[in-house]
């Protein structure tokens, strides 16, 4: 008896029952791998910024219009300006909720937006680089969070520079970094002009480290 139950156990069944296994394992593993695609692919998606893949698109609070009596500040030879926004944004598990950032507005002349790639090969190339256009109109909107632990710096005028008070990491108005812990130059935003709107896309890199590494968004 307990040889007959060693050698079904052995039997590998006949070709037929064979190959019809085969089909069954196949087939199971293509479902699975099916399966998790259709889940993968809208979680992946749901990572990227909808205005980095389509700028013409500002669904879910990505784009955040910039107030118009701020940004007209900025201009070409004037110091930074503080421009302080509100974003909408939706996160799928809760509702719908807003929050309050301000970035640094710059405006180059000509031959500063010629010259940028050159003052800051950081955003063009290696992975530090950013996924959209530092300067856009000769603008340029900087994160308000410095790129060595997260704080928030200033412009201090009489320096003529970023400086933040947490670590003394200190920057020019372009962005370069000049002193200080910070392993990076100042953090270009997405940004846009729309029938006379300036908009921005507020995201968060990570800090501490050269590299640019995406950790929120609007
Ligand atoms: S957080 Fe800015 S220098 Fe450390």
């Amino acid at each position: 008896m307990a040889q007959h139950e060693a050698q079904a156990y052995k039997d590998n069944g006949s070709p037929e029952e064979q190959s019809r296994r085969k089909f069954l394992a196949n087939a199971t593993l293509g479902v699975g791998g099916i399966m998790g695609l259709v889940l993968a692919v809208p979680l992946v998606g749901s990572l990227i910024p909808e205005s980095l893949v389509d700028p013409a698109k500002s669904a879910g609070g990505v784009w955040a219009d910039l107030p118009k009596s701020q940004f007209d500040k900025v201009a070409i030879k004037s110091p930074p300006v503080k421009i302080t926004f509100n974003f909408k944004y939706a996160d799928g598990y809760f509702p719908p909720s807003s929050d309050e950032q301000f970035v640094w507005g710059i405006k180059l002349s000509d031959q500063q937006a010629e010259a940028y790639k050159k003052l800051r090969p950081d955003l063009y190339a290696g992975a530090s680089k950013i996924g959209y256009p530092a300067v856009v109109e000769s603008f340029v909107i900087f994160s308000s969070i410095c790129p060595h632990l997260g704080c928030r710096f200033n412009w201090v005028g009489d320096q003529s520079k970023f400086i933040c008070p947490c670590h003394g990491s200190e920057f020019t108005p372009e962005g370069v970094k000049v002193a200080g812990p910070s392993p990076r130059g100042l953090d270009p935003l997405p940004f846009r002009e729309q029938s006379g709107q300036a908009q921005v896309t507020w995201i968060q890199y990570k800090s501490g480290t050269p590299d640019r590494i995406i950790v929120s968004y609007s």
